[in-house]
């Protein structure tokens, strides 16, 4: 391929991934703001999935300005050669060096980046729902009356308690929630993925009044399923069940 030519697609391809970038960035800043991974999908994606996107095209603006360079770099050598009165600068090894200079620093960056990573201190929750749910929490690690009854008492409870029973449906009696007689199942053990409590909180179930009340965050949702999957245990509290 003629040089002029690949130095145009290089430069075209270069420009389409600035102006990804900038998209990518305007939604990250705006449209789909800090915190909002829970909340707020655009195209089918989360905020987290768009800042994916983000550092994967600048990765590949960065691959392609690399190309740029290495298309120009008799060039750069020469002129920089000129300027610092090299004599006889060689494109090999200055372009070892400065490879190496530039991964070198972006190898600093990136240990100094992970080794500073603190966490906040509690005492300043985001808001006051995100206070009680924290880090993302394995199946193997989940404690009902920590993890799971929260999420019932906080979204649930008014509703579905010890002072209104609307639907004739209470969040505080495992026999509703596990089914006894004539009440059916809403929570099948092991088995999230057709329990109907979860197609219910998911906003999957609108047939009914209310729905739109019924809607928890996603990270509720996994924290009831990972509950559900490893085996829906409801231990004995004593004086919990009100
Ligand atoms: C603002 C009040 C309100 C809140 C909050 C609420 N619900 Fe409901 N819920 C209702 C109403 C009203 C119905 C009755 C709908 C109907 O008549 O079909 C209902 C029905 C239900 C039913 C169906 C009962 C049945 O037999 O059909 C279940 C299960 C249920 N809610 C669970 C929950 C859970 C779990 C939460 C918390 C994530 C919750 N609800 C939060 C008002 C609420």
């Amino acid at each position: 391929m003629n040089r002029t030519v690949a130095n145009i697609i290089i430069d075209l391809i270069a420009v389409l991934l600035f102006l990804g970038m900038i998209a990518t960035g305007y939604l990250l800043r705006f449209a789909l703001p800090p915190g909002s991974d829970t909340t707020l999908v655009l195209w089918g994606c989360i905020r987290y999935q768009w800042g994916n996107l983000h550092l994967w095209i600048s990765l590949g603006f960065l691959a392609v300005l690399v190309v740029h360079i290495a298309l120009h770099w008799n060039w750069i050598v020469t002129v920089v050669g000129k300027r610092c009165r090299l004599l006889k600068p060689s494109l090999i090894r200055s372009g070892i060096l400065t490879a190496l200079v530039v991964m070198l620093s972006m190898t600093l960056f990136m240990w100094s980046a992970h080794d500073s990573v603190k966490e906040l201190s509690p005492s300043v929750p985001i808001n006051a729902s995100s206070a009680t749910v924290q880090a993302p929490i394995g199946p193997e690690s989940i404690e009902f009356w920590q993890d799971v009854y929260p999420i019932f008492e906080t979204n649930c409870l008014s509703c579905h308690g010890p002072q209104r029973q609307l639907g004739g449906f209470r969040v505080d009696r495992s026999d509703y929630l596990f089914g006894s007689g004539e009440r059916k199942p809403w929570i099948l053990p092991g088995q999230s993925a057709i329990s109907p409590l979860i197609a219910l909180v998911s906003a999957a179930k609108k047939d009914m009044p209310m729905a739109d009340t019924h809607t928890l965050s996603e990270q509720d949702i996994t924290r009831l399923k990972a509950w559900i999957d490893s085996g829906a245990k409801w231990p004995v509290k004593t004086g919990a069940e009100k």
